[in-house]
Parts: structure tokens; C-alpha cells; sequence
């Protein structure tokens, strides 16, 4: 599938992830749209590559009305919606009953609405077009069950993100539509930099390339296909299953 001169909106562009999908769809020849909160780092992301158009959209991904202006400016200066990267996330890592009610929240505007809203505002685009691709960056936890300790709220959520990505693919399917959801393991980034007990593991952990080679290899493949999932899992880090142990045992034990 020839990428050069789509245009994408990507999501946690100023993250870890999210900057390494901007990095490999520029080498494509991909325009974007990027939206985040931190502008400034956006900017800084934009000056770094040459040969594509870059705009950058100050946006909340938590809100409907920063969503629906991100779409409005791709297409207002793109005159389409080709792909939707939707990187943008958090994480909130405590027992449930300790949680921070306004975590919950968060999570699941960030890591979930925000994935479904932008779906839906774009498939509206892409199903005119005949053409369009919706990338969701979930997470290898997807496939633990039950869902690990401590992170009960964020997997959840990632399940019902992979469930609704499966849904959507059928639903508009034969609209033109592909959905992929990339399940990375455990990813050095900003992100798990802030989690307890995996700073020691940094050096084993997997790149932020990884995941966004997953992202290239789903939108280069022939119209008739579709990688509806792909899970790039650690190789090497000690723990067995696709995210961390993180203190297992009850505390009450
Ligand atoms: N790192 C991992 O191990 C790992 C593994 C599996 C899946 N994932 C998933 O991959 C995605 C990216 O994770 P990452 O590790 O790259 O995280 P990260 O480095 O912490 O980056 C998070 C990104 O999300 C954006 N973001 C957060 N809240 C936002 C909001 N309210 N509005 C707009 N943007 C917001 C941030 O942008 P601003 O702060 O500039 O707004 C930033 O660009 C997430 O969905 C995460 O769950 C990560």
C-alpha cells in the first residue's frame, strides 16, 4: 500500500510511543496532524523532519470539542482523513480501593473515550472516502486474564478498547475501513518510567520503534488486508506474561 501523501491525525505524539509512529510515518512520506497538550514539544517534534507537512493542534484528547477541532484541522488543510493514530494514554497503577477517583476518570477519558470518539468523528470522514485505517496503540495486558493487580482499571479498559477495535473492523469493513490494534509488552517510555518497580528493568524493556514498526507494517499491507491485531511481546524481560508482576501478592498477606 504506497503511503506517501496520506494524511494521518496521531494521538501522544509528544510520548514515547507516539513519537516513534511520527518518526517512522514521516520516513513514509505520511502528512500529519498531531494533537496533544504540550505544545511546545510538538513544535519541537515538527522541526525535526522535512519533506512532509506537520500541524500541530493544542488539544485535550479528554474533551469533545478539542477532538472535533483536531479533525476539523485535517481536513480544513488536508482535505482528508487517511489514518488515525490513536497513542495517546495513561496509566494509574494502585490497589483498587487506594485508587484516586479522579484516576479513574483519566483513564478511562484518555485511554478510552478518546479512541472511540476520534473513531467515531473519523470513520464518518473515511466512510465517504471509501478509504481509511483506525490504529489503536493498546497494550500486550490484553492478554492476561484476570487482568494483573494494580492495574485492574487501565487493562479493563484496554480490553474493551480491543474488543470495540474488532467490532468496528466488521461493522465497516466493507465501507473501506481497517482497524489495527498493536498489543506492545511492556515499553521504555515516559510512561513506565513513572510506574513503581520497573525502573530497574529499563534497560531490558522493549523501544518505542518496535511498536511503531508494528504501526508501519499494518498500513503498508495490500487493500485486501488486514492485520486486525498484532501483539509485540518482551523477549526478555523476566517476568512471564505481558506486563509486570508488580507486587502480586495480596497486601494484607
Ligand atoms: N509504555 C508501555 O509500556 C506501553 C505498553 C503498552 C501500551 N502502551 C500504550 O501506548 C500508548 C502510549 O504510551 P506511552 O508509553 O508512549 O506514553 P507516554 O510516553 O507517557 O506518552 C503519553 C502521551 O499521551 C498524551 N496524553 C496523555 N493525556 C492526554 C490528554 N489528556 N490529552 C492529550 N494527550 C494526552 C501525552 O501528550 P501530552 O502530555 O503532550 O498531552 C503523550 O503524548 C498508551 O495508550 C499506552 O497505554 C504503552
Amino acid at each position: 500500500m504506497p503511503l506517501k501523501g496520506k494524511t494521518a491525525i496521531v494521538t501522544g505524539a509528544t510520548g514515547g510511543i507516539g513519537r516513534a509512529v511520527v518518526e517512522k510515518l514521516a520516513a513514509e512520506g505520511i502528512n500529519m496532524v498531531l494533537g496533544a497538550r504540550r505544545v511546545e514539544k510538538m513544535e519541537e517534534l515538527k522541526a525535526e523532519f522535512s519533506g512532509v507537512r506537520i500541524e500541530t493542534v493544542k488539544c485535550d484528547v479528554t474533551k469533545l470539542a478539542d477532538l472535533e477541532n483536531l479533525v476539523k484541522t485535517a481536513q480544513e488543510r488536508f482535505g482528508k482523513v487517511d489514518i488515525l493514530i490513536n497513542g495517546a494514554g495513561v496509566s494509574s497503577q494502585y490497589p483498587f480501593w487506594q485508587q484516586p477517583k479522579e484516576d479513574i476518570e483519566k483513564v478511562m477519558y484518555t485511554n478510552y473515550y478518546s479512541y472511540v470518539m476520534l473513531s467515531r468523528l473519523t470513520a464518518e470522514i473515511m466512510k465517504e472516502q471509501n478509504f481509511g485505517h483506525i490504529v489503536n496503540i493498546t497494550s500486550g495486558s490484553v492478554m492476561v486474564d484476570p487482568p494483573p493487580r494494580n492495574f485492574i482499571v487501565y487493562t479493563s479498559l484496554k480490553v474493551a478498547l480491543r474488543s470495540f477495535a474488532k467490532g468496528l473492523f466488521w461493522e465497516m469493513r466493507d465501507f473501506g475501513l481497517k482497524v489495527t490494534s498493536i498489543f506492545p509488552g511492556v515499553t521504555q517510555t515516559p510512561l513506565t518510567g513513572r510506574l513503581r518497580d520497573v525502573s530497574k528493568e529499563q534497560g531490558r524493556l522493549m523501544q518505542p520503534e518496535t511498536a511503531a514498526d508494528a504501526v508501519v507494517f499494518a498500513l503498508k499491507q495490500p487493500a485486501n488486508v488486514c492485520p486486525l491485531e498484532l501483539a509485540v511481546i518482551n523477549q526478555r524481560t523476566p517476568w512471564k506474561k505481558p506486563v509486570i508482576p508488580f507486587k502480586q501478592e495480596h497486601p494484607d498477606k
